[in-house]
Parts: C-alpha cells; structure tokens; sequence
C-alpha cells in the first residue's frame, strides 16, 4: 500500500510541462529532498513530459498525458502515461544520442538523463497505443 499518492491529468501543451514539474516537487516536498535531490525530480519529470508531447503527441496540443506519483516509505515512484504514437524500438530509444527527431534539434538524452537523476527508470510502450514510464527515487530521510 501507497503511504500518499497524487494523480494529475493534462494536455499535451508545452506550457504545462512546467505546470507538471511544479506539481510534483510540491508533492515530493513532503519527503523532506534536499534542493539537488527536487532538481533531480523536476529535471526528470521535465523530460518524459516533454518526451509525450514532442514525440508520443508529436506536438500536438489535444493529447492526454497522466502523471501519477506515488510515496512508499522514503521512496517516490512518478508514472508519466501518454496515448500517443508509441515507441517501436524502446532499447535503441533508451540508448544515449539516440533520437528519432534530429530535425527538431533533440540530442538523444532524455532517457539518458532519467536514468542518472533517478535510481531506476522503466519504459513500457506500445505502437500506435502509448507510453508508460515509471522512475524512482529513494530519499535519504531522517528518521526520528
Ligand atoms: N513518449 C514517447 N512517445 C514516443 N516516442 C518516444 C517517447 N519518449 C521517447 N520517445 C522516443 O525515444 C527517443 C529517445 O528519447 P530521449 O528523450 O532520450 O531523446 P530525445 O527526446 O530525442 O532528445 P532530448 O530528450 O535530448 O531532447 C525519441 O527520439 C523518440 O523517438
Ligand atoms: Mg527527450
């Protein structure tokens, strides 16, 4: 069972990207983060959000893209869901420099940098279905 959780559901505009990233720091407060550790967060959630509008989308703007977060002890588990074009090879996407969009001027890192900002990142996908991605992180909480 989940100690807290929070889910958010929003369109595939670029403006709430931001509205997301916030969203979840706020809710990630309450586990006490230093400011690196709420960076780490943001910066993740900034990249898949981003990810399902630009490419699970494709820009755009009528998409649905769901965020879940959840707390368990002193760990986060954030879901960000898209129903949009789906990823056909998800290992060659997860690999640094790797982009289907170099017309767009994307570098390839997105995932890369979910990887090293959180403790485990997941990516379920499927074509002409949707994207899941799941990140945690464990927080290094004062007990007592
Ligand atoms: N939600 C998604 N839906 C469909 N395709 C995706 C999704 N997320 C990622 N991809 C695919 O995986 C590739 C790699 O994603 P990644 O975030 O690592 O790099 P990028 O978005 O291309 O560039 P960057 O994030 O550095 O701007 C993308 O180019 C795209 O083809
Ligand atoms: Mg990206």
């Amino acid at each position: 069972m989940y100690d807290n959780k929070i889910s958010i559901e929003f369109l595939s505009k670029s403006q709430n990207e931001a509205f997301a990233r916030v969203a979840v720091a706020a809710f990630v407060s309450q586990l006490d983060p230093t400011i690196e550790e709420l960076t780490d967060v943001k910066t993740a959630v900034s990249e898949g959000v981003t990810n399902s509008i630009i490419h699970g989308y494709e820009n755009r703007e009528d998409g649905k893209v769901r965020i879940d977060a959840s707390i368990k002890g002193d760990e986060i588990e954030i879901v960000i869901a898209d129903f949009g074009r789906g990823i056909e090879d998800i290992e060659k996407a997860k690999e640094p420099l790797y982009t289907s969009r170099p017309d767009l001027e994307r570098s390839g890192m997105g995932f890369t940098v979910m990887e090293s900002f959180m403790d485990s990142l997941e990516v379920y996908s499927e074509k002409g279905k949707g994207t899941k991605v799941v990140i945690k992180k464990k927080f290094d909480t004062e007990l007592g």
